[in-house]
This record gives structure tokens, sequence and C-alpha cells, in this order.
């Protein structure tokens, strides 16, 4: 596990930036596996900055987010696939038809699980995956529990992740009970795994995650067994 303290976030947010435009320019058909929540938005709007600058080119990137709410469709601000369209993708020339988030809204949401795993093999694997942590220690949705949940599946959320996601909401009430998330089995498959974290809240979190036993009552503490984690973390 390559551990990196910084003293800002956005000391964290131009080295998640650069960590990721790397990789595109590696691979510039590499599959990019994406998280929302507060902390990678520097480091999307770093990655703007890039390509405003012509430093990176995502025209042939594709694309597979972490998870999304259950019955909110993409044109609910308060969706993943909007947040994704608002704060990433319509600031880059990534081809919208290559962004994968699940769909929330799906009939047979089972069905919708089996597809995404499907999906994250037919892509080829994906090349670097983008994660934030709850303060549980969540990954993806994917909460603490008996056991690490390998599969794509509908996750109850728990009541400190209602709690900490209803800022974005007009009241607790509005935060939907409910997620799709992808497995720890997708997460763990990525080849690279970039994880950031930032603030004294997550202080505890991070240190029991990455420092501590492995756990499924820590499911961050999973990533320990990952042969390619950089974790960014910045305490302010
Ligand atoms: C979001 C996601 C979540 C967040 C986590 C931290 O796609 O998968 O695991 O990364 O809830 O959220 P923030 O960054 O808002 O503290």
């Amino acid at each position: 596990m390559n551990f990196i303290k910084v003293e800002t976030y956005d000391e964290l947010s131009t080295k998640a930036a650069a960590i990721i435009c790397g990789q595109v320019a590696m691979k510039p058909d590499c599959v990019l596996g994406l998280a929302t929540g507060s902390s990678p938005l520097g480091t999307y709007a770093k990655i703007a900055e890039k390509y405003e600058k012509g430093e990176v080119d995502f025209s042939k990137v594709s694309s597979i987010n972490l998870d999304e709410y259950v019955g909110l469709d993409g044109n609910n601000d308060q969706s993943y696939r909007y947040f994704m369209n608002t704060n990433l993708f319509s600031k880059i020339n990534i081809d919208l038809a290559k962004t994968n988030v699940p769909n929330g809204c799906a009939a047979d949401l089972a069905k919708e699980c089996e597809a995404y795993d499907n999906l994250i093999k037919q892509s080829g694997g994906i090349d670097l995956q983008l994660l934030g942590i709850g303060l549980d220690g969540h990954i993806g949705f994917n909460e603490p529990d008996a056991y690490f949940e390998k599969a794509t599946h509908v996750v109850e959320l728990d009541p400190s992740t209602i709690e900490a996601n209803a800022r974005f909401f007009a009241s607790e009430a509005d935060v939907p009970r409910k997620a799709v998330t992808m497995g720890m089995g997708g997460i763990m498959s990525a080849k690279k795994v970039l994880l950031i974290a930032n603030g004294k809240n997550k202080k505890e979190i991070v240190e029991k995650s990455f420092f501590g036993p492995i756990t499924p009552e820590v499911p961050a503490s999973i990533l320990q067994l990952h042969p390619d984690l950089t974790v960014i973390y910045c305490e302010n």
C-alpha cells in the first residue's frame, strides 16, 4: 500500500487528478472506475482543468461508476448519474455512451446487478478504481456487515450513511433508503485502486481501515489485500 498524507485538500485533489490523467495517458482506452460524493469534487475539477489545457484526452476512455440510489433516475439532481454528468462528464471529452452508472430505477434490480457485473467483466476489467470512504468504512455502498459481499447488489443504507448524505437533500427523510452498489468483487478486481479521504472526521476510520484488522465490519479494510492500492489522506 502506498499511503500518502498531504496537508491540503487542494494537494490531495491535484495528486489524485495526476494519477487518473496519468492512467489515461498510459492507456488512452482505459476503463476508469469512478465515485461520487464530496471527496472527488476537487479531483474532478482538476481533471477538467487539465482537459481544458489540452493535457489529457478522454475520447477513448470508458467509465464504470460504483453506485446509484434506488428510485432516482438520471434527471434527478440527487442521482449519481446527474452528479457525474454535471461534475465531470460534461467538462471533458468522454463519450457519454461509454459512461456507466447503475440504473437505480431498473424494473428488475436483481437483473440490473447481474448485468452490471457482466459489464465489468466484458469491459476487460477496471484499470483504475477511484474510491471515497464513508464514516463507517463503506466503499461504494458496501456497508459494515458480517461478510464481504462480492457481487453488485442492492443494499439498505446504514442510518449513519443516511444521516451523512442528508446534507445533499432537502431533508433526511428525502434520502433514499436503498442503493445499488458494485460489490467487493468488482472493486477488488480493479488493476489499481486509489482511495481519497479528507477531514478530521475521517481520521479514525482511515486508521482502522488501513492499519487495523481486515474485517467486513470495516468494509474498506479489505483493500489492504489489494496488490496496487494508493491512499491519499488529508486531515484538514
Ligand atoms: C460514492 C460512494 C461512497 C462515498 C462515501 C464518502 O460513489 O461510493 O462510498 O465515497 O460515502 O462520501 P464523501 O466523499 O461525500 O464523504
